[in-house]
């Protein structure tokens, strides 16, 4: 049926294909029958394989069995959800939290509960395809601003009456830089404009994994309501909303992917509440993952590859075309290493995005340089 639309997406480089793991996510993984260092993944403290991350699932498992039957406003959740929602309010330091099956669940379900009563939405133009979505969703008016351009979101704010909601990526995921949350909170202040962030990035790296805000030194208020996910540097599944009592309260009422979805099952928050903990309590994690960074950017300046956009573990190296990207891929591949192509329409300049984790060592990180050496200008 969509023969003439797939051939076309080969002969653009654009087609897709479903890679299989074999292992555990790692910095050592093997993937199609070859073992690679992994420099794919978001699981930025190493917590996805986890023993004590796996042995809560395990246990969780044993104690409330695996699937949650119905979604939370039916009896689908367990004790251990909303134990896992007050430990998050805690960690973010917010009055409450409500959980979502995944960011993406999140992203779509909270922005069109916010801008339920006629509120125009101002969406950073990198900001994450669920954003995109949820905005859509929303039907609200969207003004999309330049990318982290608080002069020009200052000036379209201004010309906009009534409820406003500013939203953005605290990390951008395909360029790995930050959001100038500092002066973006400001000018919502002046504005009267809530503020709703997407922490995945965020969580677990910034701020000594507590995300943008702490990053910033931006106390939470009921004016923010922050997002963020267990997917990624909490190496679990799933996603929250932060913020204060009534807006929580609000998306628990509204947020149709809240309320429309079985709940998640009991061993995926066990994860999760076990990740959360370990990132309190191990600060060293989150310091690791900063020396890694910091290794494989300097290796990469060293060797004359322009990484400027980069200022978190993330790093794109980005080429001139869709076919250059995919030969540096396969050129790591050849090399023992797994960092995938990023293409149209995720990105608009093609590049690899590289990401480095807490779990990798300096032996991986040193492969990977040797492996990209030729792409240096240097
Ligand atoms: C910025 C951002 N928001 C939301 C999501 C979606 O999160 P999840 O993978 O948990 O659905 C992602 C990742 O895929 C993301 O990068």
């Amino acid at each position: 049926m969509f023969e003439r639309e797939l051939a076309e997406l080969k002969r653009r480089h654009l087609a897709r294909r479903v890679i299989s793991r074999d292992t555990p996510q790692g910095p050592e993984i093997r993937i199609q029958g070859r073992r690679r260092l992994n420099f794919s993944s978001n699981d930025y403290l190493g917590l996805a394989n986890h023993p004590e991350v796996v042995r809560a699932a395990a246990e969780a498992a044993q104690r409330y069995g695996f699937g949650a039957g119905a979604s939370r406003l039916l009896c689908g959740g367990s004790g251990l959800h909303r134990r896992l929602e007050d430990r998050i309010a805690a960690f973010k330091s917010t009055g409450a939290a409500l959980l979502f099956n995944s960011g993406y669940a999140a992203n779509t379900g909270i922005i069109p509960a916010l801008a339920a009563s006629g509120a125009t939405i101002f969406s950073d133009e990198l900001n994450h395809a669920s954003i995109i979505d949820g905005c859509g969703l929303s039907r609200a008016k969207t003004v999309v601003y330049p990318h982290r351009d608080v002069g020009r979101l200052s000036s379209l704010l201004a010309r906009e009456k009534g409820r406003r909601i500013v939203v953005t990526d605290s990390v951008f995921s395909m360029d790995g830089d930050i959001a100038p949350l500092g002066e973006i909170h400001d000018l919502c202040r002046r504005q009267g404009a809530l503020l709703y962030i997407d922490d995945a990035h965020a969580t677990g790296v910034l701020g000594r994994g507590r995300g943008g805000l702490a990053h910033f030194g931006i106390d939470p208020d009921p004016m923010i309501l922050q997002m963020g996910t267990f997917s990624k540097a909490f190496g679990s599944f799933g996603a929250f909303a932060a913020g204060g009592e009534d807006v929580i309260t609000w998306l628990l009422n509204t947020a149709r992917s809240f309320i429309f979805s079985t709940a998640l099952p009991a061993p995926v928050i066990a994860a999760s509440l076990k990740a959360v903990s370990l990132v309190s309590r191990h600060p060293s994690l989150v310091r690791r993952l900063w020396e890694n960074r910091q290794m494989l950017a300097e290796g990469l300046r060293d060797m004359g590859i322009d990484i400027s956009a980069s200022e978190t573990p993330i790093i794109p190296i980005k080429t001139q075309s869709v076919r250059d990207a995919l030969r540096m891929a396969a050129s790591l591949g050849e090399a023992g290493i797994y960092a995938p192509a990023i293409r149209p329409p995720a990105v608009r300049q093609p590049r690899v995005r590289i990401t480095v984790s807490a779990a990798h060592t300096e032996r991986h990180i040193s492969r990977l340089l040797s492996a990209l050496r030729r792409y240096g200008k240097r």
